[in-house]
């Protein structure tokens, strides 16, 4: 199927590993132009090799932390005027209430909700004149279903759900769909922290940690970052004018709800 995206631009934040680095994969394949983006040069230019290589298609690359919105705008003048945004970061650290000080709330502020602000911001009036845009922005499992030791990340993914929805409604007479994407236990660099840390507590390993992760859900596996991307690619498609303002779960059933 011809996804339309050809020649597109697009922007992937936490685009260095993991399921931001499988998306600028994917969108590449498809012919997109796609700068990636993380705090990390050389990182980057790993990443940015390894998409030439299997896509023959060469990244630009933006260095920058979007918990800051002045790196924000240097960002995207790296980027230049984009028509899809897949808004990614890092996940904020795990633990309960009692264990964050106000500081701590307000980088995990920074760095999920207000980032994503940020980038919004400065993409959706060229996106609006164009009459076309894709907002698509990473959240999790758990705002379907808080998960108990990420209270950090349950907290301002929701509120980002929340965001992604009201900007849906108003600016879908433009072109401009915005959905959010649910990735459940998938095999990446931070879900490998989150089993370190698990097992810390469990005194298990991590290995056993993993695989606990695979078996609560009816798959019975943890999530490749490339079944995500697939999710990313299609939002991004022309085929995909007609879904905004929705939160679509890639979790091998895990969660259990019937809407
Ligand atoms: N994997 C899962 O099972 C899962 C499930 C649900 C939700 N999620 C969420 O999905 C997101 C991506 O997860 P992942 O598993 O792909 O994580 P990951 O492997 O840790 O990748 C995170 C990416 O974000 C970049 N990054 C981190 N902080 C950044 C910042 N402030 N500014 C710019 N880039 C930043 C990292 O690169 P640098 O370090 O070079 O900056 C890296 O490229 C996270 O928010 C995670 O919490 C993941």
């Amino acid at each position: 199927m011809d996804l339309g995206i050809k020649g597109k631009r697009a922007l992937v934040t936490g685009a260095s590993s993991g399921l931001g680095k499988a998306a600028a994969l994917a969108l590449a394949s498809e012919g997109v132009i796609v700068t990636i983006n993380s705090r990390t040069k050389e990182n980057l230019e790993k990443t940015a090799e390894y998409i030439v290589k299997e896509t023959g298609n060469k990244p630009n690359i933006a260095v920058g932390d979007i918990s800051s919105s002045d790196n924000i705008k240097e960002i995207i003048k790296t980027a230049g005027e984009i028509d899809i945004l897949v808004s990614n970061t890092g996940g904020p650290p795990p633990g309960d209430f009692s264990d964050f000080a106000e500081q701590d709330w307000a980088s995990a502020c920074d760095l999920i909700l207000n980032s994503a602000l940020n980038l919004t911001r400065a993409v959706l009036e060229p996106m609006k004149a164009k009459g076309w845009g894709r907002l698509i922005y990473m959240t999790s499992i758990a705002v379907l279903q808080p998960i108990d030791d990420l209270i950090l990340s349950n907290t301002y993914r929701a509120g980002l759900t929340g965001f992604c929805k009201t900007i849906s409604n108003k600016y879908a007479k433009f072109g401009i769909t915005a959905n959010t994407v649910c990735p459940g236990y998938t095999g990446t660099e931070r879900l490998w922290h989150l089993a370190e840390s698990r097992a810390e507590q469990s005194g298990v390993t991590k290995e056993e940690v993993m695989k606990g992760f695979g078996s609560v859900c009816p798959v019975g596996r943890v999530g490749k970052p490339e079944e995500l991307a697939s999710l990313i690619t299609y939002l991004a498609s022309i085929q995909a004018a007609y879904i905004t303002g929705a939160s679509i779960p890639v979790d091998g059933g895990l969660y259990k709800s019937l809407i």
